[in-house]
């Protein structure tokens, strides 16, 4: 297997974009991640594209013709890949399979969703539930993870107050990221006190409807100086499935996804969590993102909650977590996110990071969830190959 690299990263505005299609916002993130790696597109041998579900935000199917044909790139190959949530990471993973097996060389991973030109999200985004024992019970994503956070409190005496900081955490961050959605930091009390999504989870606790596209471009490692000053090289990548349904898990505070593509990760990559700088983790919820600081081994089970509270996710404190504001803050667009996490870290790992930079940051992870739990995508980058 060969060694792989990243060398070139994008990501467009995300939010609620009236004026930019689904194909702008694709060509914008690849253009930019073209230029960003010094790299003309004749370059590209393939290209994958997380997507959840073009069919029922825009009626668009068919997504690979669709892209190719708007970059100008046929007739290269282009492949659409869904796992709700985590598509995203779950194309990435296909791209470094695709160059670590000598298979192509120069392959870009893109993600996109257009999700605010429906008027009502919530059905689309309950596709990636069971369809028959959840969504069509009236099951939503809120409302799943509000039990998973009921339970958490039941079971480790989580605060609310606990939760509501990990969203809290997310938007300072934010503030200082342009190209997130929110720019504008929250309170603890902010949280409490904005409207009840499905309690206990509040609007303030969810990540937001969103519109936007991300890309990064991969190559093999001893062919990255050739693109990039400072290539990131790709330590592992790892993926884990775990069942659909929420009531058909043993345990409704864990994910044993994460804890099974993390352990993976880091066995393949020769570290361990605590060699973790960044972190960027999947908080569609402010519950998911304190169950992921435990499910990736920051924290023991059960004293995520405390760990926010002390702080100790802030930036440059022991692990700096979502400091592009995370899904809370940045925005997340389905199918984008996976490959927005990994354009985070590469940039905090470059140096490149601007106001949120993080002080001399070596190795750092991101966490893809999709659904509940049901896929979970883990990658893990370092400035060292
Ligand atoms: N965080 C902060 N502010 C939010 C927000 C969020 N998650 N969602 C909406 N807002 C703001 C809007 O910007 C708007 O502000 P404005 O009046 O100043 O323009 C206001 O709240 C109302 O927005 P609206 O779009 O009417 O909210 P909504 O009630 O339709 O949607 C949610 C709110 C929480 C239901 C929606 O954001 C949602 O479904 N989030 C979860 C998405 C999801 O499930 N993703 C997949 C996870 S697995």
């Amino acid at each position: 297997m060969r060694d792989v690299a990243i060398v070139g990263v994008s990501q467009t505005k995300f939010g609620e974009l009236w004026d930019k299609s689904f194909r702008d916002l694709v060509v914008e993130a690849g253009v930019e991640a073209i230029n960003d790696a010094n790299m003309s597109g004749d370059k590209l041998d393939a290209m994958y594209i997380g997507n959840m579900s073009g069919g029922l935000f825009v009626g668009q199917e068919h997504i690979g013709s669709l892209i190719a044909e708007h970059s100008g790139l046929t007739p290269i190959p282009f492949t659409r890949v869904e796992a709700a949530c985590a598509s995203g990471g779950l194309a990435f993973r296909q791209a470094i399979m695709a160059v670590a097996s000598g298979y192509y060389d120069n392959v870009m991973a893109a993600g996109v969703e257009k999700m605010t030109d429906v008027v009502d999200a919530t059905p689309a985004i309950a596709a990636a539930a069971d369809r028959e024992w959840e969504a069509q019970q009236g099951v939503t994503f809120p409302s799943l993870y509000a039990m998973m956070a009921r339970r958490h409190m039941y079971e480790y005496g989580t605060t609310r107050e606990q939760i509501a900081g990990f969203a809290v955490n997310g938007h300072k961050n934010g503030a200082l990221n342009p190209k997130a959605q929110f720019q504008r930091e929250i309170s603890v009390d902010a949280v409490l006190n904005s409207t009840k999504v499905a309690s206990p989870l509040n609007i303030l606790d969810c990540s937001p409807v969103s519109d936007g596209a991300s890309a990064v471009i991969v190559c093999p490692a001893e062919d990255a100086k050739k693109y990039s000053d400072t290539p990131i090289y790709v330590k592992a990548s790892t993926q884990a499935s775990d069942t659909i349904a929420l009531h058909s898990r043993k345990s409704l505070t864990q994910l044993n996804a994460t804890i099974t593509a993390s352990r993976k990760a880091y066995d393949i990559a020769g570290l361990e969590a605590k060699d973790m700088d960044i972190a960027e983790v999947h908080d569609c919820f402010s519950i998911n993102g304190l169950i992921a600081i435990e499910d990736l081994g920051f924290f023991e089970k059960g004293k995520g909650g405390q760990a926010i509270e002390e702080g100790l996710i802030a930036r440059n404190s022991q692990i700096s977590v979502n400091t592009s504001g995370g899904l809370k803050a940045r925005g997340h667009p389905l199918g984008a996110t996976g490959i927005a996490q990994v354009a985070e870290v590469t940039w905090q790992l470059r140096g490149d990071a601007d106001k949120r930079q993080v002080d001399g940051a070596e190795n750092g992870i991101t966490h893809n969830v999709g659904g509940t739990g049901g896929t979970v995508a883990i990658q893990i980058l370092s400035r060292n190959n």
